[in-house]
């Protein structure tokens, strides 16, 4: 669900669900990468309050809580997202300190200094890493921690078909300097950022693999919003493969000093 341009609604709901209910991840990432992340936030405990926004069924999030003692709350827009992360805290026996709620990163229920740590796994780029991280800060102690990951160019240039199409379906993409920078204006301490490594959208792509979805299309046959789907992360994926040395996701990790 890397789409970063068309919002989910653009799409039919109950295609993307198909498509992505099933599969543990809705996006790049691993617990190997949610652990390394997790290793630069100092202080949490039992008493700490966690929100992962744009949580989707819940893999990172389920990590996190098997690496924590704290609360945490998973935020998606997506309902049917949401009953499955919960059918999943419950599956691991998570559910005493994991909730999943149906909400929007742009309005989220929180009040203001409630938050410990701010988690957010491909998912920024719904409100924009920029305006995310300035319109999400206040729900943050002074001393909380936010952690994202956010496409990113590797390189100061890149080949025309790649910029083209990324400039098109993001246009906030930005090199890593440039992303630090936002950080720092938007009122935190850069404390880390590292690449993602490729296995990670490697993987990402090959659990969409043909079968997966050829058997949407053909559940789907005829209906164009299913075709143009699948088209688009056909598309998205075969360009991943030419161009991966110039983009990725990196994670940033940043901390509410004041
Ligand atoms: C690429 S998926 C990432 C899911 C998960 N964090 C992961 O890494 O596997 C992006 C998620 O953001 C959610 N999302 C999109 N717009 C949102 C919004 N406005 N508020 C909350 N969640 C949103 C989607 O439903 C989806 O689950």
């Amino acid at each position: 669900m890397s789409n970063e341009n068309q919002t989910i609604h653009e799409f039919d709901l109950n295609i993307i669900y198909d498509y992505f209910g099933k599969t543990e991840r809705q996006g790049p990432g691993s617990p190997e990468v949610t652990l390394k992340a997790l290793s630069f936030i100092d202080g949490l405990t039992a008493e700490s309050k966690i929100a992962d926004i744009g949580c989707g069924t819940g893999g990172q999030t389920m990590v996190l809580a098997q690496n924590t003692a704290s609360e945490i709350i998973g935020v998606d827009l997506f309902p049917e997202f949401i009953q499955q992360f919960n059918q999943n805290t419950q599956k691991l026996n998570l559910q005493d300190k994991v909730k999943g709620v149906t909400g929007d990163m742009k309005n989220l229920p929180f009040k203001e200094g409630e938050l410990d740590l701010i988690w957010s796994e491909g998912a920024i780029y719904n409100i924009g890493f920029e305006r995310g991280l300035s319109k999400w800060r206040k729900f943050l102690k002074t001393g909380g921690y936010i952690a994202v990951t956010e496409n990113t160019w590797f390189t100061q240039e890149r080949p025309t078909e790649i910029e083209d199409f990324w400039q098109e379906a993001y246009p906030e993409i930005d090199t890593i300097s440039s992303k630090v920078t936002q950080m720092e204006k938007a009122g935190y301490l850069p404390v880390a950022t590292f690449v993602v490594p490729e296995s990670c959208w490697t993987d990402y792509y090959e659990v969409q693999h043909p079968q997966m979805q050829e058997s949407l299309l053909e559940k789907y046959k005829g209906n164009k919003s299913a075709e143009d789907f699948i088209a688009y992360q056909r598309y998205e994926a075969e360009l991943y493969h030419k161009y991966k040395e110039y983009y990725g996701y990196v994670f940033y990790i940043g901390k509410r000093i004041k």
